[in-house]
């Protein structure tokens, strides 16, 4: 059976390679993202391996399906990027891969909270250059303060445990709310309510068509004056022209995100060399109360191994005849 991967990195080839052994897939690999620009390509394979910026609308489905593709296998949790009623209506499978070490992206979350706020990016640099003074390094303990969770499935939910361990009171906003997270004290409340009362707002819902620009203009104008806004979602969250107007007039204290809207054009290259045509990111990147990494919260060994282990282990079983029902984590 051959797979071909799109939007492939070198990391991506070390991990799939190391536990294709077992499966002895034949596999090719492509860097460019897929859409419609590449997807005729696409010869004698059974299914597609995709991650977060490839874009499956559905006339480029209708080609893979065309061309005989009858897997879509997502190397990742969200699924924003696929239209399902397309796949569906070709009877193409798709799925995901949806908990690769929540940790590891709550646990991302907080060290941009961490960084942002006691600074350690710039004390790095200053005590490289024997800069030793501590003016401008000022920070605040987290303790005590109040954190608004949106989203607390598993990755929120971890991110929520975390905080609770600083000692922080936490609150939720979720459509279903968590039994076990409610017995650990942690209030749930309406997202208008949790806005108003929160010192720090972490984004962890999947991106939907009813939450696209959660974070706008106008919800901004709820939050206290000064909030943290942390986002490891999706770049359609948060409206970006907004934000910036929120950082400009002080309402936002700080901004921490590791997605971005416009994220296909810039997140996983090399553009040093390069004129970056996206005024709004390079606004962003020039104030220095907001931090930005480049989708990275997921990228620890742990979640890279299981990643390319649950996404060869569906394939198989999804290529498999009779394939037992509730073993593959289906989308269509
Ligand atoms: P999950 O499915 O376990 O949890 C999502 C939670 O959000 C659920 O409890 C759901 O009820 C809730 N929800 C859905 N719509 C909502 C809304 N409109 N308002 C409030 N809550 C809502 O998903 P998981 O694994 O926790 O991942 C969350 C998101 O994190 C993913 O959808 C993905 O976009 C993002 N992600 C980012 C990564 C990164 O590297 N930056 C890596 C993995 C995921």
């Amino acid at each position: 059976m051959k797979i071909i991967f799109f939007s492939a990195k070198p990391y991506d080839k070390l991990f799939f390679n190391r536990f294709n052994e077992s499966h002895g897939f034949e596999i090719e690999y492509h860097e460019t993202h897929l859409g419609p620009h590449i997807v005729n390509i696409v010869e004698n394979a059974e299914a597609v391996c995709v991650f977060v910026n490839d874009k499956l609308t559905a006339p480029v489905i209708d080609t893979l399906a065309a061309k005989g593709v009858t897997i879509i296998a997502l190397r990742c949790a969200g699924f924003n990027n696929v239209d399902l009623e397309a796949a569906k209506q070709h009877g193409i499978a798709v799925c995901r891969v949806p908990a690769y070490s929540p940790e590891a992206v709550a646990e991302h979350a907080v060290a941009m909270l961490q960084t942002i706020n006691r600074k350690t990016h710039k004390a790095y640099n200053r005590v490289r250059e024997q800069n030793f003074a501590l003016k401008g390094l000022l920070g605040f303990n987290l303790h005590g303060k109040t954190v608004g969770v949106i989203g607390t499935g598993k990755i929120g939910k971890a991110f929520a445990n975390i905080m609770l361990g600083f000692g922080c009171k936490v609150l939720a906003y979720d459509l279903f709310p968590d039994s076990s997270l409610k017995e650990k004290g942690i209030e749930y409340l309406p997202l208008e309510e949790l806005l108003k009362s929160s010192d720090i707002i972490s984004l962890h819902c999947p991106l939907t068509k009813d939450n696209h620009y959660l974070v706008n203009g106008t919800t901004l104008e709820l939050m206290k004056p000064g909030v943290v806004i942390i986002n490891t979602s999706r770049g359609g969250l948060i409206n970006t022209a907004d934000i910036i107007e929120g950082l400009k007039s002080k309402q936002v204290g700080a901004l921490c995100i590791d997605v971005y809207e416009q994220e296909e054009k810039l997140f996983f290259r090399d553009l040093s060399s390069n004129i970056i045509d996206d005024d709004n990111i390079k606004r962003l990147m020039s104030f220095p109360n907001v931090l930005i990494t480049a989708h990275q919260a997921f990228f620890t060994e742990e979640a890279l191994s299981e990643i390319a282990q649950v996404t060869l282990d569906s394939i198989a079983r999804l290529n498999q005849q009779n394939m037992p029902e509730g073993d593959v984590v289906m989308l269509t």
